[in-house]
């Protein structure tokens, strides 16, 4: 006796197992979307609503909304839960069902959608249409009640933050306005030479495509939002590791500040790390890389291996300019006395500078040159901190048309102290 029960629920556990598999073996799956039995607003539910909430996959919001909203965030796991809480939040309209809310979110299309996504939106919409139609017409669902709030669980800044328009516009200012300083070699119309010696890897720069860009950049894993700092784009130019184009950028200089402002925030939206409270703030300044070249001669020695940077203010009718609209930085080459670098026009967010400054020209005429170094290495202890009033050295004035080419550089010397 004491045995029997075991016995009997092994044999069952097999007759179930192979149950089982008889069944899935001699009944191939041949649902359709128009599965004939979908006349009941419950069966819609369970067989075409329910698996959207249990799929491992995304909905199709995430074509456009990276993290902080996702389909699944509007169903809930019973059905009279679902349709109360949906009406309840306004996305479901009980009179004219067509209209609801929730059916424009997922018709949502972006100007070139996914192929696949665009199935699944596709079977999203007529799944929740079907099911909305019937449910609206059954009296004990509109008699139902809201037990739990539906919806994202973050607040609306937060999924805007994560919006992949956004995301990309911060490509557009970090990375994009950058990537001159690569192109030489990592551009396809210009590194034949790179890419026989070392392969098609080389082009990673997508030609003024910066959204193929961004997305090859995160295939390869030149971004890597589980581990940013391993990032390539990072640890290739700072020479963290080998790197055949040599050193480009230093910890804290301006360049390495930028892309890690876009690497860390785009792990952090990727990742749905973000609350209300941690989104970063948006900087006031926008730059841009240009082939516009400035060399200062006479650095003395003792400044070898430390970053400088320079800003230019303008000559205005009031004196010099209230923000810089150029900036360099780079370390000074001591044994040759030498500081040179492409410079990056400046300009605050939203001005007419900003706007005048796309044309990648700096009109000629006076301009202040203000010098800083980073005598104590900060920087590199923390890339966020800014070079201030204690790091300045001098500052001198220059007249030039700033042609651009490496040929063409303007000159100036170091300031006398
Ligand atoms: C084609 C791109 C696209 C798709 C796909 C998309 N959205 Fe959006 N969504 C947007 C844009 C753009 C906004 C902000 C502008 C607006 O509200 O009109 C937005 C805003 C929102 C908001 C409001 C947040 C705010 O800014 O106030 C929610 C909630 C939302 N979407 C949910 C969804 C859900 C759920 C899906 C999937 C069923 C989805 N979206 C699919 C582009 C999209
Ligand atoms: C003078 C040429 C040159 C310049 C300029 C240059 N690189 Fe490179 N880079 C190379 C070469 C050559 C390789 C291939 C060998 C290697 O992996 O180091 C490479 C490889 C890379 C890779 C690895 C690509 C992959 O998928 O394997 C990354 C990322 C990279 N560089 C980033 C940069 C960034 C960012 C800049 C600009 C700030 C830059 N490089 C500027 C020559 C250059």
């Amino acid at each position: 006796m004491k045995y029997t029960l075991p016995l009997l629920m092994c044999c069952l556990l097999i007759f179930i197992t192979s149950c089982d598999q008889i069944s899935s073996n001699s009944q191939p799956n041949l649902e359709t979307e128009t599965a004939s039995d979908d006349t009941s607003a419950i069966s819609i539910f369970e067989k075409r609503i329910l698996p959207i909430f249990q799929a491992k996959n995304p909905s199709s919001c995430t074509e456009c909304h990276l993290s902080g909203v996702d389909l699944k965030d509007y169903i809930h796991s019973s059905q009279a839960e679902t349709f109360a809480s949906l009406v309840n939040v306004g996305l479901v309209d009980v009179k004219n069902p067509d209209d609801s809310k929730i059916l424009q979110f997922i018709n949502r299309r972006p100007e070139q959608p996914n192929l696949i996504t665009d199935k699944a939106r596709k079977r999203e919409f007529e799944a929740f249409r079907s099911w909305i139609r019937l449910a609206v017409k059954d009296p004990d669902l509109l008699a139902a009640k809201v037990v739990e709030a539906i919806g994202p669980q973050v607040s609306d800044e937060v999924i805007r933050h994560a919006r992949k328009d956004r995301v990309l516009a911060s490509f557009m200012d970090n990375i994009w306005t950058e990537v001159g300083r690569c192109a030489a070699c990592h551009s396809p119309d210009r590194n034949n030479k790179q890419v026989k010696e070392h392969g098609e890897q080389v082009s990673w720069i997508k030609l003024s495509d910066p959204e193929a860009t961004l997305n090859y950049m995160v295939e390869a894993g030149i971004i890597d939002s589980d581990d940013p700092l391993e990032s390539m784009l990072l640890t290739k130019p700072a020479l963290q590791v080998e790197h055949g184009g040599g050193q480009k950028i230093v910890v804290g200089d301006r360049t390495y500040k930028q892309f890690r402002k876009f690497i860390d925030d785009y792990a952090s939206v990727v990742n749905a790390k973000y609350t209300t409270d941690t989104l970063p703030e948006k900087s006031d300044e926008v730059s841009l890389v240009t082939d516009i070249w400035f060399k200062i001669t006479d650095v003395p020695a003792q400044y070898d291996k430390m970053l400088m940077q320079v800003d230019l203010f303008r000559k205005t009718d009031n004196g010099w300019s209230e923000h810089r609209v150029a900036t360099g930085d780079r370390l000074v080459f001591g044994k040759g006395n030498l500081w040179q670098q492409s410079l990056s026009l400046a300009g605050q967010r939203g001005s007419q500078w900003a706007d005048e400054m796309k044309s990648k020209r700096l009109p000629r005429g006076r301009y202040l040159v203000k010098i800083y170094i980073d005598q104590t290495g900060m920087l590199k202890k923390d890339f966020r901190a800014e070079l201030g009033k204690e790091d300045f050295i001098g500052q001198v004035e220059i007249d030039s048309r700033w042609k651009a080419g490496y040929g063409s550089m303007a000159t100036s010397q170091f300031p006398q102290q």
